[in-house]
This record gives C-alpha cells, structure tokens and sequence, in this order.
C-alpha cells in the first residue's frame, strides 16, 4: 500500500479473529519499528512479541485486578459506566493474537557533560526537551502501528495497561533501568471499523510566515 493510504486508512482495531500473526511479519513490523528516528540515534528501545495465550490472560488479569483497585466506583451508574470503560479499553488485548510490549532503555544526551556547570539537573533538561526519549518511541510505535497496517493487520496502542506497569514487568522480566512504556496489540480486524472523526486541517495548521 502507498504510505498516505496507509496513514489514511488506519483507525484503532480492538477486536480481532484467531488467526495467528505469522513470527516474520512479526518482526517485519518490528524490524521496520526500528527504524524511526530516535534521540542521538540512541534507538532507547526493545520490542517483546507475546503470542502466548497463559501470559496475555496475565497480563489482562493483572491490569484487570489493578484498575478495580486503582479506580473504584461508588454504585453510582455514570461511575460504574466509566469504570467498565476503563476496563474495556484498558484489557480487550487479551483477544489479540500478539501484543507488542516496548520496553524502553535510559539514553545519555549529549548535554549530559555541560551538567556539571549547569544550574539544570538531568530531569530538569528532559522536562524542557520535553522528553526526548518517550518522543522516540512514539515513533517507533508509529511505525509499528503503520506497518501493521501495510502488512494487512489491525493494531491498537495501548497505555491504559501500564497501570499495572509493576505487574507486567515482572511477568515479561523487564529489568531496571529499563521501563514498560506501551504495548501494541495486533492482529486481524474482527470487524469494519469506521474511521474516527478527525480535526479539518484549519484548526491544526498554522503558518508564520
Ligand atoms: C499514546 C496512546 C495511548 C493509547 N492508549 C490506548 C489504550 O490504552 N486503550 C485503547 O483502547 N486505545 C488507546 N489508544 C488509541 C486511541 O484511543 C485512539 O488512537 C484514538 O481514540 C483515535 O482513534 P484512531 O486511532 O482510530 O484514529 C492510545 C493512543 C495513543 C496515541
């Protein structure tokens, strides 16, 4: 497919049918992951393929279990509503054939040498920079999230898991330093989904010229 009918055409998939994600697609979406643009190159990432049915359903339980804990309702309709909202957005990739967790790896900026004599901290050049990092692997996801497409196959982004971010690194062993930051469910879409309503390009674009 052509890129701009790739980038028009994709909209979130939350459901999807059994059908295996084949391991070289996997990694052809992971490959092509790879090459987005990152902080001085620093590529501050690694890409973990769940297919296993016993650790997605843990995963899923776990963020499960967290978001009941996290965000109780009241008996209240509107707050039991919004509660299985939460639920639902946050756990419907225990359907999907392959999630694709990113795990994402402390990077040394350039900068870093000037701190010394610098009144800015570390986390105070990240917060300006508005952390170049976590920008990085939106790219990533990006292309990830595009190539999914390309090759045929739905995905969706996933944050709302990484309330149980403890949880989850145990279970897929991401040690510290390095962080769960986002997860990609993927497979074939279920069902047509509609693009989402998107802003006209007057209310996102301004020129200074
Ligand atoms: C950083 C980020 C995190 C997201 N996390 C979730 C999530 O946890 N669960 C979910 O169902 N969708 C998630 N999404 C998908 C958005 O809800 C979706 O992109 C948005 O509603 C627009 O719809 P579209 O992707 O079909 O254009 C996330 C998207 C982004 C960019």
């Amino acid at each position: 497919m052509e890129l701009k009918d790739v980038i028009k055409k994709r909209v979130s998939i939350r459901t999807f049918t059994d059908e295996k994600v084949p391991i070289e697609d996997i990694k052809e979406i992971i490959r092509r992951a790879g090459l987005a643009p990152s902080i001085n190159n620093s590529q501050p990432w690694k890409f973990i393929a769940i297919t296993n049915k016993d650790i997605i359903d843990q995963m899923g339980n776990a963020v499960q279990k967290k978001v009941i804990e996290l965000f109780p309702h009241n008996n209240k309709e509107d707050k039991m509503l919004a509660q299985a909202k939460v639920l639902r957005f946050s756990t419907f990739f225990m359907d999907a054939p392959v999630i694709i967790a990113v795990e994402m790896r402390p990077y040394k900026m350039v900068v870093e040498s000037l701190l010394d004599e610098s009144k800015l901290s570390f986390e105070d050049v990240e917060r300006l920079r508005s952390y170049p990092n976590i920008q990085s692997i939106g790219a990533a996801v990006e292309n990830m999230i595009l190539s999914a497409f390309d090759l045929g196959y739905g995905a969706c982004w996933l944050s709302g898991l990484l309330v149980a971010r403890e949880e989850l690194e145990k279970l897929l062993e991401v040690k510290s330093p390095n962080t769960l930051v986002a997860c990609v469910a993927i497979g074939k879409p279920r069902e047509k989904v509609e693009q989402r309503e998107k802003k006209n390009l007057s209310e996102i674009f301004k020129l200074i010229e």
